[in-house]
């Protein structure tokens, strides 16, 4: 068999969100199941509200192996499986399922894919290190609980709506020193931490003149750190960089959450050159 070919011992895997159309994910699975000859598939799902219950029962029925969840779907999911790995539950999020014969286990890879990307590529070690995470929606919950349960010695979250920065804080305090606040109580920190990440939307294609904060105090000491991987080089990170600041972009944390779900999946390491490769091949 040429392993490109589906056929009828082919398994199954997919993407569910809305929208779903520009997601990189297809491309990046069906080339890392290509690089290690698996005869695995992976295609995007158009899941409109109001039809994910029926979504995933359809990964028992068609025994899919596994999915991925994302906008909007991440926490509604949780209501329809059978299991919820520790970290996801505390999170909040399930962006990874993975089917062992009908029995379905939710996971979030977000935050360890941020965490190992950030080691891989930024070379950042983040045990005993200072935060300051600007942003708390659900792509920074899953940062905030790594980067805490990875060491990180404090870690401050700055939102405009300060109470959810306040309840995310809450959910790490028995993790790390944590603490919310508003983007302009960042001044009271700033000399303090050793490494900022971006959270939010701010800057994100087609916004790539936006920026959230004052960069004027950024220092070569100070590693700058964007989620966002579109553009891969945002605002932020050229105003960091032109401070001397070390800079590390989104994209990572995309490949790596990937190569988490892979291995899931497959149980077999994930090739991420060739993941990363064919992610950028796409843009
Ligand atoms: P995601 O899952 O992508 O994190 P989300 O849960 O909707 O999406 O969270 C979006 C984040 O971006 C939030 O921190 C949000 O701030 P609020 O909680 O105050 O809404 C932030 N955000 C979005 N647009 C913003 C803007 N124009 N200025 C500041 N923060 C913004």
């Amino acid at each position: 068999m040429k392993q490109w070919e589906i056929d009828t011992g082919t398994v199954m895997h997919g993407v569910f969100g809305d929208p779903i159309k520009h997601s990189k994910s297809p491309i990046m699975h069906n080339r890392a199941f290509r690089e290690l000859n698996l005869n695995a598939a992976y295609a995007a799902f158009h899941i409109l509200p109001g039809q994910l219950k029926d979504a995933v029962a359809g990964i028992r029925a068609m025994r899919f192996r596994g999915v991925n969840v994302t906008i909007p779907h991440k926490l509604e999911v949780m209501d329809y499986l059978d299991e919820i790995d520790e970290d996801a539950r505390a999170i909040g999020a399930v962006n990874t399922i993975v089917n062992d014969d009908g029995k379905l286990t939710g996971y979030n890879t977000d935050g360890i894919g941020y965490v190992r990307s950030l080691k891989e590529e930024a070379g950042f070690t983040v045990a005993g290190k200072k935060v300051l995470m600007l942003g708390a929606g659900g792509a920074a919950r899953g940062v905030a609980y790594s980067l805490a349960k990875e060491g990180a010695s404090a870690v401050y979250i700055a939102n405009r709506t300060v109470s959810k920065a306040e309840e995310l804080a809450a959910v790490i305090g028995p993790m790390t020193k944590a603490a919310g606040m508003g983007y302009d109580a960042i001044d009271d920190v700033r000399d303090e931490i050793d490494l900022i990440v971006h959270n939010t939307e701010v800057g994100m294609h087609p916004n790539v003149d936006d920026v959230l904060i004052d960069t004027s105090w950024f220092h070569e000491r100070l590693t700058v750190s964007d989620i966002v991987y579109n553009p891969l080089v945002t605002r932020l990170l050229r105003e960091a960089e032109a401070k001397g600041a070390r800079t590390h972009g989104g994209l990572g944390m995309f490949i790596y959450q990937g190569a988490y779900a892979f291995e899931y999946w497959t149980g077999r390491a994930a090739p991420v050159a060739a993941m990363r490769e064919a992610v950028l091949a796409a843009f």
